[in-house]
């Protein structure tokens, strides 16, 4: 399921970037530009990052 739009970013590529040592909305942003343009989607994105972190 898309989180971000503007950035065509999966919950899913935000849990390979978790996988692959991301770990603040700074890294997801800088790796995929999650957040980057509109917005709208820092606060799903934060909470995927939260489920991916705590799988981890
Ligand atoms: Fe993510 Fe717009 S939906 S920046």
């Amino acid at each position: 399921m898309y989180v971000c739009l503007c950035k065509a970013v999966t919950d899913k590529d935000i849990h390979r970037a978790v996988s692959q040592g991301a770990c603040s909305m700074r890294c997801l942003r800088q790796l995929n530009g999650v957040g980057s343009q509109c917005g709208r989607c820092v606060g799903h994105a934060k909470e995927v990052l939260g489920e991916a972190l705590s799988t981890q």
